[in-house]
């Protein structure tokens, strides 16, 4: 499965459209999941957001120390901290590019599994930085958005030259 990049025109146009909820919970979409985990393991990613790969469904996979990676379907934060920590961030679809975002440090989050089942789910540190830098991504959001605009244009340019050759 290959990985949008925002070096490429058409492809940063997909990263940049707002996904919309799933409506089915069918075998297409378990498989579609694996192919996202295998992915983002290839990848060496710590999270994988469906438009990433071009497909507009709200899904994310996330998967931080080895540990079973996470399944996100049509998540919402539901509870942010007034506390922010600092993370320096990459993106498989910046493929070089990484820099210190600010976030909230604790969030709380609702989703469903595959399997259709809603869940809640806290977390902090590295995982909600990761929640949090998916979820953008299924607004059209990256983290370069982030960062002054004259730095978040450098990076661009630097994506755009690096895929033009
Ligand atoms: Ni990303």
């Amino acid at each position: 499965m290959d990985i949008y990049n925002a070096g490429i025109e058409e492809e940063l146009a997909v990263l940049r459209k707002t996904a919309v909820p799933v409506e089915e919970f069918n075998d297409e979409l378990k498989s579609f999941i694996d192919i996202m985990i295998e992915s983002m393991k290839e990848n060496k990613g710590i999270g994988l957001a469906a438009p990433q790969v071009g497909d507009m469904r709200r899904i994310f996979v996330c998967s931080i120390d080895d540990r079973e990676p996470l399944v996100f379907i049509n998540p919402e934060i539901i509870e942010t901290s007034m506390e922010t920590s600092v993370y320096e961030e990459g993106c498989l679809s910046l493929p070089g590019i990484y820099a210190d975002v600010e976030r909230p440090e604790r969030i709380k989050v609702q989703a469903w599994n595959r399997k259709g089942r809603p869940f809640k789910v806290e977390a902090d540190g590295l995982m909600s930085t990761c929640i949090q830098h998916e979820i953008d991504h299924l607004n059209g959001v990256l983290f370069v958005d982030y960062l002054p605009e004259k730095k978040k244009l450098k990076f661009l340019k630097k994506l755009e030259k690096a895929n033009s050759k």
